[in-house]
């Protein structure tokens, strides 16, 4: 347990690009992993060594609440472009970052969450890929690519990364074994194009203390050099696609007219719309008194857009989801009208 090497174990390393060769479609190697301490703290590290103060950085509208706090710890201005049931709307990314291009205030970076979305659950389309890969090459704008949800696909596999569709682009892809393995281990890992990948591990932070978590690391490189990592993702994969679809089951029945979302194809959440009126704010209280709780969709939002909620339904069984859709539909039919 001495100190480790700044880019982290090579063993984990490799099996990271291992994974990658197998699961993606690029070769990839150990030379294009930098192991983190998970996505939040990949997050951190592409931020200090990748923007400025004054910088402006674009999220999507909604987004990981917790992303946006940590954007908003440093001195960077934010700016939100908003998404659909295909992930962020190209279009007017395209236009805000042209406009302020034009006003002489070219934006940094891009935070996205591609694939299984939080808080949303859905994935950004192919074509919308091909588009934003594009678009980042054109502008030189960096695509923060947050992955954190890879591994929790159900039906299909999930689609190929960014930064391994077109590696030569401005991506960096934050990948974590929090969502697959145990997030109490603070493992993950970050793939950039090499120029980018190589400003990141020159952070003093990794100098000085090499590997941010060396120990948890060589854990995690062993727990993959079997075939019990796989048996036990397709363990999860069941058992949260099961959940999945007994809340959404039991929210179609249960749910009035007005409530909308999409069925998620991975990842932990499915994001509610609420009927025309409905905020979560006035809400919460009334689902507490039926015994049902949510995330409030004002936390993912950047203008405190409240008329959504996060349901989350990794942890909970099968019944008790479906007893909480019953109790959501009963606060929604139960709310007081709002006042005039
Ligand atoms: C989108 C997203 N990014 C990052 C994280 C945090 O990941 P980590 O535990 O790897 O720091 C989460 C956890 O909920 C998340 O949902």
């Amino acid at each position: 347990l001495g100190y480790g090497p700044p880019r982290g174990p090579a063993d984990l390393r490799e099996r990271i690009a291992e994974r990658i060769a197998r699961q993606e479609g690029y070769a990839a190697s150990p030379d294009d992993v930098l192991v983190s301490g998970g996505n939040s703290q990949g997050l951190d590290l592409a931020l200090t060594m990748l923007t400025g103060p004054g910088d402006i950085v674009l999220v999507e509208s909604p987004t990981y609440a917790l992303a946006l706090q940590m954007l908003r710890d440093r001195p960077l201005e934010v700016a939100a472009v908003p998404m659909d049931a295909n992930g962020i709307d190209v279009e007017r990314l395209e236009g805000m970052v042209e406009a302020l291009a034009a006003a002489g205030r070219k934006p940094r970076l891009l935070y996205t969450i591609p694939t299984f979305h939080n808080p949303t659950g859905v994935s950004l389309s192919p074509e919308r890929r091909r588009v934003i890969l594009e678009l980042a090459r054109r502008h030189a704008l960096i695509l923060i690519e947050d992955d954190a949800y890879r591994e929790i696909a159900y039906e299909a596999a999930a689609p190929a990364s960014l930064w391994a569709t077109d590696p030569e682009a401005p991506v960096v892809r934050l990948g974590s074994f929090s969502k697959s393995l145990a997030p109490g281990l603070r493992v993950g890992w970050i793939n950039a194009r090499a120029d980018l990948l190589e400003r990141i591990s020159a952070a003093g932070l990794l100098e000085s203390g090499g590997c941010v978590t060396q120990f948890a690391a060589s854990v995690v490189a062993r727990a993959l050099s079997g075939p019990g990592y796989d048996d036990h993702l397709h363990a999860l994969r069941r058992s949260y696609a099961s959940r999945r679809t007994a809340l959404t089951a039991a929210l179609r029945a249960h749910l009035p007219a007005g409530a909308r979302f999409v069925e998620p194809a991975g990842g932990f959440f499915i994001w509610l719309t609420l009927p025309e009126g409905v905020t979560s704010a006035r809400l919460l209280p009334v689902a507490e008194e039926h015994g049902v709780s949510f995330a409030s969709g004002s936390r993912f939002s950047t203008d405190g857009d409240d008329g959504s909620v996060r349901l989350a339904f990794a942890l909970l069984d099968e019944q008790t989801l479906a007893e909480g859709a019953r109790r959501l539909g009963l606060a929604l039919r139960n709310m007081p009208s709002p006042a005039h």
